[in-house]
């Protein structure tokens, strides 16, 4: 049996999918450390939200192993899966707040379809974390569609956090933000990452803005890991592909569909840990 250090919370060891014939995902290998913020970065199609859906355990990988604090998840029967997906918070790449209910039900929602909480403990779980997020009593009962962008995100991050997780995963925290208000979204990754002592896995195209989160990134193209290392270590890389990673070019090894990014920027606000 594999023995899979216990600071390693995730560990992938050879993980392929196939969709039909298309292989998305090809061969990956990939850990991320207890309280550490990995980041997942890769162009459109790279395959990063496929990767996240396995392991949350929505999806089934083709082969290989995926272990959760230190757990070989793929024999595991619906009930134990469910166990696993509790330990994880997901921030979606497409808000998807319910725009029918008010705040204090969409942060609920968790609450209410996996635990037996009263009501009252449930409202008071709720204010606690919108309060984390610097959310006062008077968002409660606001629908989605009376929220700026930034506190619909927020919202959504409550929610995330309200089943008290031990992974918080965001998938494309940046999306359709301008530069000021990615900046408050990328101090408040790691002010939850500090407060909660949580395990983040961050996954974006936007290189600049993961320079100044993470403690480790896997570079992802077309299905594979081309690349991976601390910030240091990816800035300092001379292969041709991560040149153009950090370059943000449109025109190198691979495809990619984002703006120039200022990478050095990002990496000298980069804090000791
Ligand atoms: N359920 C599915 N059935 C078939 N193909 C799929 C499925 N889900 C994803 N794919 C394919 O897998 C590839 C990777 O998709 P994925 O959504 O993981 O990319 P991504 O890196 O998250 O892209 P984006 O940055 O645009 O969100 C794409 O070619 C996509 O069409
Ligand atoms: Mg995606």
């Amino acid at each position: 049996m594999t023995e899979i250090p216990t600071q390693d919370i995730v560990v992938l060891q050879g993980v392929t999918k196939c969709f039909g014939p298309t292989e998305v995902i090809c061969g990956v290998d990939m850990v991320c450390r207890r309280g550490e913020t990995t980041c997942i970065v890769g162009g459109s199609g790279a395959g990063k939200t496929t990767l996240l859906r396995l392991v949350v355990a929505l999806d089934k990988p083709t082969t290989g192993s995926i272990f959760i604090d230190g757990e070989d998840i793929a024999p595991m029967n619906e009930r134990q899966l469910n166990h696993v997906r509790r330990k994880f918070g997901m921030v979606y790449q497409y808000a998807a707040l319910l725009d029918s209910i008010n705040v204090l039900d969409n942060v609920a929602f968790p609450l209410v379809e996996h635990t037996k909480l009263r009501r009252a403990e449930i409202r008071e779980r709720v204010r606690d974390k919108l309060k984390q997020l610097d959310l006062d009593d008077t968002v409660l009962t606001k629908y989605p569609a009376e929220l700026s962008g930034g506190m619909a995100r927020r919202v959504a991050l409550a929610r995330a956090i309200v089943m008290d997780p031990e992974v918080l995963i965001y998938d494309e925290p940046f999306g359709g933000l301008d530069p000021i208000s990615m900046g408050v979204i990328v101090r408040l990754i790691q002010s939850l990452n500090r407060l909660l002592a949580i395990t983040t896995i961050v996954v974006s195209h936007d290189v600049r803005e993961i320079g100044a989160i993470a403690n480790y990134s896997y570079l992802l193209s077309e299905g594979e890991v081309v690349a991976e290392g601390t910030p240091a270590e990816l800035n300092a890389e001379r292969k041709g592909v991560v040149r153009q990673f950090m370059s943000g070019t449109p025109d190198g090894p691979v495809p990619f569909h984002y703006p120039a990014p200022d990478y050095t920027q990002a990496l000298l606000s980069v804090e000791d840990p």
